[in-house]
C-alpha cells in the first residue's frame, strides 16, 4: 500500500481508536488519536485550575505545553511537559470536560497545525472529529464510522470496567448523547460526515470485521 492519508471521524465510542490501530499495525502506518490531544488539554487545565471558558488563559497554557504523542504497542503514549498522562487523560472528570476545551476555536488551530505536521508524509491512520472536513482534507481514503447510542454505551462500560474506571450504562448513555451534541452542534469545526467519506455503521461489526472493511478500502485506494 502506498503512503497514505486515512482519516476516521465519527462520535465518541464508535470504535474508532480500536480499529484504527489494527488498520495502522496491519498497514504498517502511524496511527495518532487527535482526541488525545484535546484530552492533554483538558487534564493539563484541570490541574492548573484555568477556567475551561477562558479561551485566552487556555491558549496561553497550550503555547507553554508540550505534548508528546508516542507509538506504543497498545497504540498510543501521551506526555505532557515530559509526564506520562496516558491513563489520566481517560478520567472520568477529563472526558466530562474535554469537549468544552475540543470547542474553543483559538485551541483547535494550535492542535490542528500540529496534526497536520505529524500527518504530513503520509502512512498515516488518524482519528478524531474533523479529520476529513479540516485536518486532512486531502486524504485518500476518508472513513465516518458510527454505530447505536446503545452499542457505544455498552462498549464503553466494558471498556471502563477492563480498565478499573467504575460507571453505569445509564450514565454512560447520557455522557454519550451529551458529548455527541456538544460535538456536533458547536460552531468551531462540529462533528459532521465529509461528502466524501464512507459511511461505517460499527453497531453489528465485530472490531476485526470493521478493521478488514477499511483494509480493503485502504487497498483499493493505495
Ligand atoms: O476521541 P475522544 O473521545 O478521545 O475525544 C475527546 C473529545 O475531544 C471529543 O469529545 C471532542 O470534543 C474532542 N475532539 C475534537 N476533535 C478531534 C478529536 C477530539 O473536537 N479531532
Amino acid at each position: 500500500v502506498k503512503q497514505i492519508q486515512i482519516a476516521i471521524d465519527g462520535p465518541a465510542g464508535a470504535g474508532k481508536s480500536t480499529i484504527a490501530k489494527i488498520v495502522a499495525e496491519k498497514l504498517g502506518f502511524t496511527y495518532i488519536d487527535t482526541g488525545a490531544m484535546y484530552r492533554a488539554v483538558t487534564y493539563k487545565a484541570l490541574t492548573h485550575n484555568i477556567k475551561l471558558n477562558d479561551a485566552d488563559s487556555l491558549e496561553k497554557m497550550l503555547l507553554d505545553t508540550m505534548i508528546v504523542l508516542k507509538p506504543s504497542q497498545n497504540g498510543q503514549l501521551v506526555f505532557v511537559d515530559g509526564k506520562d498522562v496516558t491513563q489520566e487523560i481517560r478520567s472520568n472528570e477529563v472526558t466530562s470536560n474535554v469537549s468544552e476545551v475540543a470547542a474553543h476555536a483559538n485551541i483547535r488551530e494550535i492542535l490542528v497545525a500540529k496534526q497536520q505536521e505529524l500527518a504530513a508524509n503520509g502512512g498515516i491512520v488518524m482519528d478524531g472529529r474533523d479529520i476529513a472536513t479540516h485536518v486532512l482534507k486531502d486524504a485518500e481514503l476518508k472513513i465516518f464510522m458510527s454505530a447505536s447510542v446503545e452499542e457505544r454505551a455498552k462498549r464503553r462500560f466494558f471498556d471502563n470496567e477492563r480498565r478499573g474506571i467504575p460507571s453505569t450504562m445509564e450514565k454512560l448513555r447520557e455522557e454519550i448523547a451529551l458529548r455527541d451534541k456538544l460535538d456536533s452542534e458547536r460552531e468551531a469545526s462540529p462533528l459532521v460526515q465529509a461528502e466524501d467519506a464512507i459511511y461505517l455503521d460499527t453497531t453489528e461489526l465485530s472490531i476485526e470485521q470493521a478493521a478488514d472493511a477499511i483494509l480493503e478500502l485502504a487497498n483499493e485506494t493505495g
